[in-house]
């Protein structure tokens, strides 16, 4: 389908269900949530996701404005990035339902689809459960409807234009504003560098303490952009569990393990078909091809960081084939 949808929706029903929440449509798609478990149906099929991880997935494709290419929540469910328009899909990503004919996506302008989703994530979140939050670290999103989170599920992430510690850019994360060393970098070094600039250039040359910083990261898989240089982008972040969304790209993306380990399952993007499994320990770096999906799971917290190259014409020359879709030809 390629109709684009942009008409102000009926954000979801007024009356909430036995369990106390809100249903919501979005196009011909339902969206319905009880005690445990998220429905999303749609004209040809339905499914059901464990809501923890739904409410995790969903809070990341908001809070990242859709990221790079496809986000799906799970092996049917997920959103295709067309930078000011959003896909929303079921199956399409899934090589049976395809077979099957039971796949569906509709095209929503990005403000569209970014206001119901993030309705449904205020009235789907209860007291106590922070969907950034790891497992451990977090409280149960089961149950009827109690509360709320606001504060959790509007939180920003930190998106420097320079450098975080440059003048003018965001600040960094210290004890002074609040955000104590996670449990598990209680053994990382919080001391700060040593900078001595030549007279004149002290307002120019900034170097911060990374580890430190990501030491004391409150949330897990939300990349922060610390460094910008035209169109290459820093984006640590760190990890602990599995990541909420298996991401399709459409750009190569490169992955330095900073610290711990991540293990990656890797599958073809179009199909799910098995591709690797790539473990990665402290120093590995990785390219990501641009024809994959991936989803990492990291079985302590650990540091990643992800660079990104956000230069828009990049999807058009992969899915050209102008471009091959890995960096190096073996
Ligand atoms: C990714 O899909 O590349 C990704 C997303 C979030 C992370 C790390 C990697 O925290
Ligand atoms: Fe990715």
């Amino acid at each position: 389908m390629s109709k684009t949808t942009d008409a102000v929706p009926e954000i979801g029903s007024i009356e909430p269900n036995q369990h106390g929440y809100r249903s919501f449509t979005l196009g011909a798609f339902r969206f319905d949530r009880d005690e445990y478990f998220t429905h999303v149906a749609w004209p040809k099929g339905h499914h059901m996701l464990p809501v923890d991880a739904f409410l995790r997935a969903l809070q990341r494709d908001i809070a990242w404005g859709f990221f790079y290419g496809i986000v799906n929540f799970d092996a049917v469910i997920g959103t295709m990035n067309h930078y000011g328009s959003v896909d929303l899909f079921a199956g399409r990503f899934n090589d049976h339902y395809r077979r099957a004919g039971l796949d569906h996506s509709e095209r929503f302008t990005t403000p569209l689809i970014q206001r119901v989703f993030e309705a449904m994530l205020d009235d789907w979140t209860n007291a106590g459960f922070d969907p950034f939050a790891s497992p451990q670290e977090t409280g149960s999103a089961f149950g009827p409807k109690h509360g709320s989170n606001k504060e959790a599920i509007t939180r920003h992430r930190v998106t420097a234009k320079r450098m975080i510690a440059a003048p003018g850019d965001e600040p960094l994360r210290t004890d002074d504003n609040g955000f104590p060393v996670n449990r598990h970098f209680h053994d990382v070094p919080q001391d700060k560098p040593d900078v001595r600039a030549e007279p004149g250039f002290e307002d120019e040359v900034v170097a911060f303490n990374l580890f430190a910083y990501l030491s004391r990261s409150d949330v897990t898989w939300n990349p922060s952009i610390v460094s910008v240089c035209k169109a290459s982008l820093y984006c640590p972040t760190t990890e602990e569990y599995i990541l909420p969304v298996i991401h399709g790209n459409d750009r190569v993306e490169w992955f330095v393990q900073l610290s711990d380990e991540i293990q990656w399952e890797v599958e073809d993007r179009d199909t799910g078909a098995v591709r690797a499994r790539v473990t990665m320990k402290a120093g590995d770096v990785a390219a990501m091809p641009a024809d994959i999906r991936h989803r990492g799971f990291s079985p302590k917290r650990s540091m990643l960081l992800v660079w990104e190259n956000a230069s828009p014409e990049l999807p058009a020359l992969y899915a050209s084939g102008k471009m091959p879709p890995t960096p190096v030809q073996f």
